[in-house]
């Protein structure tokens, strides 16, 4: 396909150009800022454009075009109804600098959505500033810094299970931690025998993703808990699997004492391309002095944002996160209710147990076989001398299907992690199922079609490391880039 530039012609236009030039005002302030040469835009017409863009959008792979089963992604369906909700002017209209008096609406979706959360995970206290799950880790891990700092003691490690997604370990790092890999035992869990090597008077916290990253929950929760705390340490939960337990399981019951959760994942927000994100953090009680600044507070009965709290952790962003992907939380959640997000959580399990059982069945291997919460992981280790996890998720793009998260987590040799999410039918599983099933088949009669995989994509197989290590998006015209 060519690319707009190449199809732009001088003049041409889709747009009645504005005649007005910038005063003598304005022309004084800019200075030698002003523009002196071409504008290098490409210049179509309405239609071209149209064309064009709609063209691009038909390449592209999205929820709203087939089942999107990227594990650990939550790649749910998005509601409608909450982008016309995050595009009301009301809410677009504001100006990020106004001041707390003319914003009492955010203010209040603000105030709102801390509030559900903290009761949807068991905190008493939350901040929305983080921009991803990542952001979450990295703001969870400052407060678990900034409390051993109170403590006088000395609190060195952060241990995380080798089942851990990488920003995980990446987090602690960043904050100065030293990082303690924990091993899963075969049945995929963290066992207390296990942690007991590894925690002690040094450990400032465990950082544990509840349902694992192998979809499974891990059932010596309340132990490990006791265990860190006897210790004297943190328990931080990685929310990213929230879809899994949302309505019926509290990370605070558990014993979590920070948790970050995905908003664009368990809460229905287009995810994917590296944003819109959002990666709230919430607190118990006693750690909740150190949450970020600015906080929504309510004074002399209005709500206010106020930056004084000394033991913060300080600012994390120029203003309160990401506020259209907590505007369509907030309305995702008022929508569903306490039992939507229990029939939410309950429909993510049982599609992805439907799905397992169609999958084991037709002869994929499920190396950790305790029973799958959201997600399960399998693996590609039996496939056929030759045929790779990487095939069979090139060979998935050619049936229409975005392919599963692969070769993650790596605990799990050739893994395909799979997350149906509870949007989907059952018939919608049963025919993706049919599609695995029918490719396990080719990798051992015609092992070639899947090696040459995609062949119904405008590019076939990409050197996907050489296009991310050397990204290069820029376009040439006329010798110029
Ligand atoms: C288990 C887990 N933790 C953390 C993250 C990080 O979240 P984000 O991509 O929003 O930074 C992810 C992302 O996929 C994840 O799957």
């Amino acid at each position: 396909m060519k690319l707009s530039f190449e199809k732009s012609r001088a003049g041409r236009s889709g747009l009645d150009r504005l005649d007005t030039a910038p005063g003598d005002e304005v022309l004084a302030e800019l200075g030698d800022l002003l523009r002196t040469g071409e504008l290098f835009l490409p210049q179509m017409s309405e239609l071209e454009t149209v064309r064009h863009y709609t063209a691009l959008s038909r390449r592209n792979m999205g929820v709203d075009t087939d089942f999107y089963p990227l594990g650990s992604c939550t790649m749910k369906y998005n509601p409608k109804v909450n982008e016309v909700i995050a595009a009301m002017p009301g809410f677009t209209g504001l100006h990020p600098l106004a001041p707390a008096a003319a914003a009492g609406g955010w203010l209040k979706v603000y105030s709102d959505l801390e509030r559900y959360l903290a009761d949807i995970t068991g905190m008493d206290a939350f901040t929305l500033h983080p921009m991803a799950g990542a952001h979450g880790e990295l703001t969870g891990m400052m407060i678990v810094k900034a409390f051993c700092g109170g403590t006088g003691e000395s609190r060195t490690k952060v241990l995380v299970p080798d089942s851990a997604h990488g920003t995980n370990p990446a987090s602690a790092a960043l904050c100065g931690f030293e990082v303690v890999n924990v091993p899963s035992a075969e049945d995929g869990m963290i066992h207390p025998h296990t942690l007991a090597e590894y925690v002690g008077s040094d450990t400032a916290a465990l950082m544990l993703t509840n349902p694992n990253t192998l979809g499974i929950f891990e059932q010596h929760i309340r132990r490990v808990a006791d265990m860190v705390h006897e210790a004297g340490g943190l328990l931080y939960y990685d929310g990213a699997n929230l879809n899994a337990i949302a309505g019926r399981v509290k990370p605070g019951d558990m014993g979590f004492d920070v948790v970050h959760l995905n908003l664009h994942k368990t809460f229905a927000t287009p995810h994917g391309g590296g944003g819109p994100g959002s990666g709230p953090v919430g607190v118990k009680g006693r750690l909740a002095e150190f949450l970020p600044v600015p906080r929504v507070e309510e004074k002399d009965g209005a709500l206010t944002l106020s930056e004084d709290f000394p033991r913060s952790i300080g600012r994390l962003s120029g203003f309160y996160g990401n506020a259209l992907v907590a505007l369509k939380a907030c309305a995702y959640i008022l929508n569903l209710g306490p039992e939507g997000l229990a029939e939410m959580s309950a429909l993510a399990v049982l599609n992805a147990r439907y799905l397992l059982g169609l999958l084991t069945s037709g002869g994929w291997t499920l190396p950790y076989g305790a029973p799958c919460m959201h997600e399960f992981v399998l693996s590609g280790e039996d496939l056929p001398e030759g045929v790779h996890t990487m095939d069979v998720a090139k060979r998935l793009i050619d049936a229409g299907y975005h392919p599963p998260t692969v070769y993650f987590p790596l605990i799990v040799r050739e893994a395909i992690m799979i997350e149906p999410t509870e949007t989907e039918s059952p018939e919608k599983l049963e025919e993706f199922a049919g599609v695995m099933n029918r490719i396990l088949g080719e990798a051992r009669d015609d092992p070639d079609v899947l090696k040459t995989a995609p062949s119904t994509t405008p590019v076939s197989r990409l050197d996907e490391a050489l296009a991310a290590r050397e990204l290069n998006l820029a376009c040439k015209r006329n010798g110029r880039t």
